[in-house]
Parts: structure tokens; C-alpha cells; sequence
């Protein structure tokens, strides 16, 4: 079966949507480490709460590679074969994505490449966007870029603030983290320049 890797720095609702897919049995994998790098983030919390393997590996005050080096390290202990990024609120160094080239992926709650960064639905509102959604993609060596395996769109109303325009993303981001997973895990699909091409008999 094949092992994931959970990155997390806060609340944790895509890694427990992905664990319930897993304790569904929509989704053919098991979690094998939930990786931190905050002390007080509460996915942490959940992840000691469903017994899974967690470890907290704080990231503050240490240089960018020194800390990539020890997350490369427990992930390569638990014989991790995907890496997901799930609201780990750090930038990867080169050298760490050239560990696990093509098997880490991320969620980015918009429609990139439009608003890569900090506070995406603020911008995609501020921006008067009449259509936001969410990403997943392969993580490359530049923030929020990489190769897009899934999105979802969901419309902006008038009446949105950034609560309820996070939310209606955050629906979509359960929904399609999961799927994209499976495509990657099962590699039906294969990469032409930039785009993630799916095998024909993917059907979700
Ligand atoms: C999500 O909006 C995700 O797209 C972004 O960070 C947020 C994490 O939320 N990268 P959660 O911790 O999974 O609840």
C-alpha cells in the first residue's frame, strides 16, 4: 500500500478529510507519517487523536535547508512515497523538492495561476473574481506553480465575505485533494510540459 506523508501547519481539515477518504475505502493509502511544523497547529492534535504516526518538527528560527534536511529525513524513515502538503505554511528549498521530484503535491485555495500566496480568497475578492475554486499541483521549485493535477471552481456572490468564500472553497478542496492523490498514486496520468495529462480509463 502505498504510504503518505501529511505536511501540516495548522487546523488540519484537509488531512482529516484525506484520512477519512482512507477510512472510507475511497482511497487506497495509508498515512504514514503527519509532520507539523508548528507546536500548538491542531491537525497535530487530530493526528495523535486517530493514532496516527505524528511528529512535530517546529520549524521556527532555523534556516531553510537545515530544516528541509530534517523533514527529508523523517519522511524518508517512514518510506514515504507521496508528499502532501496540507496548509504547511513554509516555503521548500530546492533541495528538498529535487528529494521527491514529482511526489509532493500541494492545495492552493484558488484557481492558479491566478493568486499564488498568502490570503488567496482576500485576493481573488479583492480582485472582483466572479469565479474562485482551488488547485491541487505538483510542487516545483516556485510557489504555488507547479504542474496542475485537479481544480475546482465555485462561484463568488455578492454578498461574500472571505469566511463564506473560504468555506464554499474549502468544500472543493476536501473533494478534489483526495481524487488528485489517487490519480497520482495509481499514475494513471503523465506530464507533457506543464500539463498533467490523464489516462484514458480515469474516470472520477
Ligand atoms: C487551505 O485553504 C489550503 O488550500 C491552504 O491552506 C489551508 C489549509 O487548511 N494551502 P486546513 O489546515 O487543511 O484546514
Amino acid at each position: 500500500m502505498k504510504r503518505l506523508g501529511i505536511l501540516l501547519s495548522g487546523r488540519g481539515s484537509n488531512f482529516q478529510a484525506i484520512a477519512d477518504q482512507i477510512g472510507a475505502g475511497a482511497l487506497d493509502a495509508r498515512i504514514a507519517v503527519v509532520i507539523s511544523s508548528r507546536t500548538q497547529a491542531p491537525g497535530l492534535e487530530i493526528a495523535h487523536r486517530r493514532g496516527l504516526n505524528a511528529v512535530c518538527l517546529p520549524s521556527k528560527n532555523l534556516e531553510r535547508e537545515v530544516y528541509d534536511r530534517q523533514l527529508a529525513d523523517v519522511l524518508r524513515d517512514n518510506q514515504v512515497d507521496l508528499v502532501c502538503l496540507a496548509g504547511f505554511m513554509r516555503l521548500l528549498s530546492g533541495w528538498f523538492v529535487r528529494q521527491f521530484p514529482m511526489r509532493i503535491l500541494n492545495i492552493h485555495p484558488s484557481l492558479l495561476p491566478a493568486f499564488p500566496g498568502l490570503d488567496a480568497q482576500h485576493q481573488a475578492l479583492d480582485h472582483g473574481v466572479k469565479i474562485a475554486g482551488c488547485t491541487v499541483h505538483f510542487v516545483d521549485e516556485n510557489l504555488d506553480a507547479g504542474p496542475i493535477v485537479l481544480q475546482a471552481a465555485v462561484p463568488v456572490l455578492d454578498g461574500d465575505t472571505v469566511d463564506s468564500l473560504s468555506a464554499r472553497i474549502l468544500e472543493q478542496e476536501h473533494r478534489i485533494y483526495s481524487q488528485a492523490i489517487r490519480i497520482v498514486l495509481e499514475g494513471k496520468y503523465r506530464v507533457e510540459g506543464r500539463r498533467v495529462v490523464r489516462s484514458p480509463d480515469t474516470a472520477y
